[in-house]
């Protein structure tokens, strides 16, 4: 009698490490059967009584193993049929699904605009030139003819480096003109774009950091007509064939003559009435023969060369293109802002 409840004890073991339920149902059975309230491995305990003393020992621990390996089985079926999917079958990598798109992303405004001026000047022979943003007082002043007591200084709030007379932020991308100068021979041709700084008080319109790109042209002969052939081409280009420019005298320490270039928008709707605050002209770059002084300052002989420069403000034309309001979000850098603009610069 005692073997053959050994027997059957082993059997229900055997039975246990063979099973090998698949789907939900399944592991429900081999649950119901084996662990839940009213399984087959309760009874067997009951047995015991049944066994002799010496053997009880045995049979008790022989059960208790049942009743343990039952238990372990069922909780890793457990967790097999919940990682599993509805139908309770192992999920599996479907290889043909398409595959889950890469976010692209998009370039700002700023850069986009930059690069669309660079484009344009680079179809005529312009060569882009990069330099600091730490700039030293000379290559950002002196060399441009603004020394030290200059008036013009004020023009242009400058953020100097902490305990430094000597070392600023630079305030526009003249001084690259002084970097190439210095170490280029002419025939010179670039276009420097890149980010500049002034102590000025943040609001919609104007910012203590924003974008300029520079234009430097030395060789012999050069000409305010080249420079403003140069310039109606640049126009066309950026803001469409039909597009009229006037230049009106102005002033920079270092162009003689100086002028700042307009375009002409219209005031036909009320974007370009606010943009060009009634006039229909907007203020687009700063230009003008390179003085001699400012040769002369960089070991260029102005007696043999001359040259024209000219800097483009990069922001306002990036918000009046893209129909910005607040220059504030263009140095924000929100996602939900950033993501509408595509572009294939
Ligand atoms: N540097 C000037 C500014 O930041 C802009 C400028 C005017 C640049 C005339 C030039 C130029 O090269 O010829 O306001």
């Amino acid at each position: 009698m005692s073997v053959e409840i050994f027997d059957k004890v082993k059997k229900v073991l055997e039975d246990i490490k063979s099973a090998a339920p698949k789907s939900k149902e399944e592991v429900e059975q081999f649950r119901i059967r084996y662990v839940g309230s009213k399984n087959i491995i309760k009874p067997l305990f009951g047995e015991i009584r049944h066994i002799p003393n010496e053997l009880k020992k045995e049979f008790g621990q022989l059960v208790n193993i049942v009743k343990q390996s039952a238990e372990n089985k069922f909780n890793g079926l457990k967790e097999a049929v919940n990682a599993a999917g509805e139908n309770g079958e192992a999920q599996q990598i479907d290889l043909s699904a398409p595959g889950d798109p890469i976010g692209l992303g998009t370039r700002h405004p700023i850069s986009i605009t930059m690069n669309r001026i660079i484009d344009i000047f680079a179809r005529i022979g312009f060569v882009v030139a990069e330099d600091r943003e730490i700039e030293d007082d000379w290559h950002n002043f002196t060399a441009m003819n603004t020394p030290a007591d200059h008036p013009a200084r004020d023009m242009q709030d400058t953020f100097y480096l902490m305990n430094s007379t000597e070392m600023l932020l630079r305030t526009h991308t003249s001084s690259v003109q002084a970097r190439v100068m210095t170490s280029q021979e002419p025939p010179i041709r670039i276009i420097a774009p890149g980010r500049v700084y002034r102590n000025e008080t943040i609001s919609a319109r104007s910012h203590c950091q924003f974008h300029q790109v520079e234009g430097l042209y030395i060789d012999e002969n050069v000409s305010f007509a080249d420079l403003k052939q140069t310039l109606n081409y640049f126009a066309t280009e950026m803001y469409g064939a039909d597009t009229k420019i006037r230049l009106r005298p102005s002033y920079f320490p270092f162009t003689e003559p100086s002028a700042e270039m307009d375009v002409y928008m219209g005031t036909a709707d009320d974007k370009s009435k606010r943009l060009t605050k009634g006039t229909g002209w907007l203020e687009v770059l700063g230009c003008g023969m390179v003085d001699p002084a400012v040769l002369d300052n960089c070991n260029i002989d102005s007696k043999k060369f001359t040259g024209f420069a000219f800097g483009i403000g990069i922001e306002r034309s990036a918000m009046q293109f893209y129909d910005i309001s607040d220059i504030r979000l263009l140095f924000e850098n929100d996602v939900r802002f950033l993501n509408q603009f595509k572009s294939a610069f």
